[in-house]
């Protein structure tokens, strides 16, 4: 009993001593860590979605994982989780929740646009949440997150949605632009698509949707890894290494 008090008192001074919490991460009974983010709640629109209960055997990415809210419920699950985030671990919760929670969650330091299976290997699930508007790139994102994704593999998006209400209302595939910090003041905020938008920018990067949900200005699709030889081909037509720019080459 004094020992398990003594536990707690440990670990609520541990996520006292951060300040700048994301993520509502559950550490014991009574002792949550303060994050602005509503994390539970998004687990459970995940959940309604198709997130899987039981992620025994499964190896999850988990892109952009800040504090690791989703890294740490994955890990619960049963899954091998690799955490990925271009912040540090330390400058995030993510040291101190891992700790608390005796975590075996791998964290590296990565960006999404270095993602390649030689080097990180390929995994049953992807879970991209939170990260597509804040790049400059996100068609190219989604390429690389394709790109260590196993066949067949499950890919779940979270976005924040385009916010003029003409973009966002419409059926279109649309995206909204952000110049400069235009949205909540925030620079890093670049791309928000509409619902369809969202939908389209997933297919092109070969996944076959399964389930979608709006809510508000988020915008949520659940999605498998396919092969289409007619995306790859546009893929590759807009990569560096383009097999068509050697054809052409070739030619002349
Ligand atoms: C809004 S938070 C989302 C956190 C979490 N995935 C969620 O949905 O609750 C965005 C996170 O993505 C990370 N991030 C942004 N751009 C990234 C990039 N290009 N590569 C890796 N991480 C990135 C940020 O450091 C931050 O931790």
């Amino acid at each position: 009993m004094k020992n398990s008090k003594k536990i707690n008192e440990h670990a609520s001074k541990k996520v006292a001593s951060f300040k700048h919490w994301y993520h509502r991460i559950t550490i014991s009974s009574g002792i949550e860590t303060p994050g602005s983010h509503d994390s539970n709640q998004e687990l459970a629109l995940l959940d309604q979605l198709g997130l899987p209960l039981d992620c025994s055997g499964l190896r999850v990415l988990d892109i952009g994982c800040c504090d690791g809210f989703f890294s740490f419920e994955m890990e619960r699950r049963g899954a091998d989780v690799l955490a990925i985030d271009f912040t540090a671990p330390g400058i995030r919760g993510f040291s101190i929740a891992a700790e608390l929670l005796n975590s075996n969650v791998e964290h590296r330091i990565a960006n999404v646009y270095d993602l390649n299976p030689a080097e990180f290997g390929t995994f049953d699930m992807v879970l991209f949440l939170g990260v597509l508007y804040h790049l400059r790139n996100p068609l190219l994102a989604l390429d690389k997150v394709r790109s260590v994704t196993k066949s067949e593999g499950l890919l779940f998006v979270e976005t924040q949605l385009a916010t003029d209400v003409t973009v966002l209302e419409s059926d279109t595939p649309l995206c909204q632009f952000f110049p400069a910090d235009t949205l909540y003041g925030d620079g890093t905020n670049k791309w928000g698509p509409n619902q369809a938008g969202l939908v389209e920018m997933v297919r092109e990067a070969q996944f076959e949707l399964v389930n979608e949900g709006r809510y508000g200005d988020r915008g949520y699709a659940y999605a498998k890894s396919i092969y289409d030889e007619k995306l790859e081909s546009f893929r590759k037509i807009d990569s560096s290494t383009s097999a068509f720019g050697a054809e052409q080459k070739n030619k002349t």
